[in-house]
């Protein structure tokens, strides 16, 4: 609950901390695919999934903050925008075709086994967030040492998908536009019959 009232309160108050860009890898990933039905855990103030929708996907996004939901329901874009945590939400069995995870940390990989049954075969997981690292850069607002994903967290989490991109790199954060330590991960849920 204080997480979300944190949220509640950056997005009221801060409304531009996270560039109003959609996620430069997520933008790359959805236009080499067919348009259908994605899926944004977490996704705040909607930049990815009102761009998502834009380009003709049926987009639902979840997020436990009233605010961001709020902002993504009054901007007009066609997201359905849900108040719900990961952990609530209903994902459904290969129901989507693309799920994104864009800066969600430990909601995503409390998830993990859900998000691997939600993806339709040939469906793609699109993954961006911090490296664990970030904690010792001793940014304010980071405290904690809980935010990030530690050392191939995703890789360990999400093998039973066929990873075809892993990135863990420095390089510019949608956050505050920082230079930071960051994970990228593409992985496809396979098809039956795929080659092992
Ligand atoms: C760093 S923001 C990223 C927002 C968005 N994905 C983006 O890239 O602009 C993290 C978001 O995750 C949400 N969040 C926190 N815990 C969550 C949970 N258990 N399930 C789903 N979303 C959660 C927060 O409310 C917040 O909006």
């Amino acid at each position: 609950m204080a997480e979300t009232e944190r949220w509640d309160r950056v997005y009221a108050s801060e409304p531009h901390l996270y560039t109003t860009e959609p996620n430069a890898l997520l933008v790359q990933v959805a236009k080499s695919m067919a348009c259908g039905q994605a899926l944004d855990i977490g996704m705040g103030q909607g930049r990815n999934a009102v761009w998502l929708a834009a380009r003709g996907w049926d987009v639902t996004g979840i997020d436990p903050s009233g605010e961001g939901v709020r902002q993504v329901e009054t901007s007009g874009a066609r997201v359905h925008a849900l108040q719900r945590s990961a952990e609530e939400f209903d994902l459904g069995v290969e129901a989507w075709d693309l799920i994104a995870g864009i800066y969600v940390h430990g909601a995503l990989l409390r998830i993990a086994e859900r998000v691997i049954a939600a993806l339709r075969p040939g469906g793609v997981l699109v993954v961006e967030g911090f490296h664990r690292d970030v904690m010792k850069l001793g940014i304010e607002g980071m405290t904690g040492g809980q935010l990030g994903y530690k050392t191939n967290a995703l890789l360990r989490h999400f093998l039973p998908l066929r990873i075809e991109r892993y990135e863990d790199c420095i390089a510019l954060a949608d956050w505050r536009r920082i230079e930071a330590p960051i994970v990228r991960m593409v992985a496809r849920k396979p098809v039956s019959g795929a080659t092992e």
